[in-house]
């Protein structure tokens, strides 16, 4: 393994956006573990899958424990699995809550306490994670007070982990997306969605991975949270 190759985890890694990480770490030639409850076995002897529900700390400490057994090290964190709910507030199921927190939240929490205390040891890492602007610029037409609950959550989370890790050689950032032509968006609402953005369209997956790829390469950049968003959190 080269000195500049990274080992890099990536969640919710079995399709959208997720899965175009996979793809461009690996074209960078980083090897690369992946997890979501779906993935599926790779014959790439620089890419493993772990399968499992990331809402259950097992399955964090699985990740964690059979990528370092298998490279060695934990370089890069990107907590990318997520789930959108966007309901009236009070239409919200219990079951909802139940889902949207185990996921975006302890999905977020267990993996990557586990992935830090790695870093720790190594003196470097980096966590990215994917979070959304709707946490800055809320929308009428997408009432979805779950998703900035979590993602609110992950974007503090992530200035909070920079400061304590600053001088240890960890840095802590977090991609901000506007809406992304990914599977969690239908193509017949794209137009409708698009011109929920100051730049009239959505974004591609494309965005976001040009996103993490330069955080991750950026060493003097931690605590940004990069918005990737057409404008959104600008204003409208
Ligand atoms: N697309 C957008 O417009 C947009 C906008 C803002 C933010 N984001 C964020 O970007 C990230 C990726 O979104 P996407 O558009 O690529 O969504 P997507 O196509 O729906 O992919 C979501 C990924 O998360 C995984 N996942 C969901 N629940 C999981 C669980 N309990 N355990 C493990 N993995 C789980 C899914 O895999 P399995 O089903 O196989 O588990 C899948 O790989 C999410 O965090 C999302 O909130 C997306």
């Amino acid at each position: 393994m080269s000195a500049a190759q990274k080992v890099v985890v990536i969640t919710g890694a079995s399709q959208g956006i997720g899965a175009e990480l996979v793809k461009a770490f690996r074209e960078r030639g980083d090897r690369v573990v992946a997890t979501a409850r779906s993935i599926r076995p790779s014959d790439d002897q620089d890419l493993l899958a772990v399968a499992g529900d990331l809402s259950d700390p097992a399955t964090a400490r699985r990740v964690i424990a059979e990528g370092v057994d298998r490279f060695g090290r934990i370089d890069t964190l990107v907590n990318n699995a997520g789930i959108f709910v966007a309901r009236p507030f009070t239409s919200y199921t219990n079951a909802d809550y139940a889902a949207v927190t185990g996921i975006n939240l302890a999905g977020f929490f267990h993996i990557t306490q586990l992935a830090v205390a790695q870093m720790e040891k190594q003196r470097s890492g980096h966590v990215v994670s994917i979070t959304t602007s709707l946490v800055d610029h809320a929308l009428s037409g997408v009432p979805s007070v779950l998703a900035s609950l979590t993602k609110g959550g992950l974007n503090a989370a992530t200035r909070s982990l920079a400061i304590e890790y600053a001088r240890t050689g960890i840095r802590a950032n977090a991609v901000s997306p506007g809406i992304i032509k990914s599977p969690m968006h239908a193509p017949e609402t794209h137009a409708a969605l698009g011109a929920l953005h100051p730049m009239g369209h959505m974004g591609e997956m494309r965005d976001i991975v040009d996103a993490v790829l330069y955080l991750d390469s950026a060493p003097f950049v931690t605590g940004e949270i990069l918005h990737v968003d057409g404008g959104q959190s600008a204003g409208h």
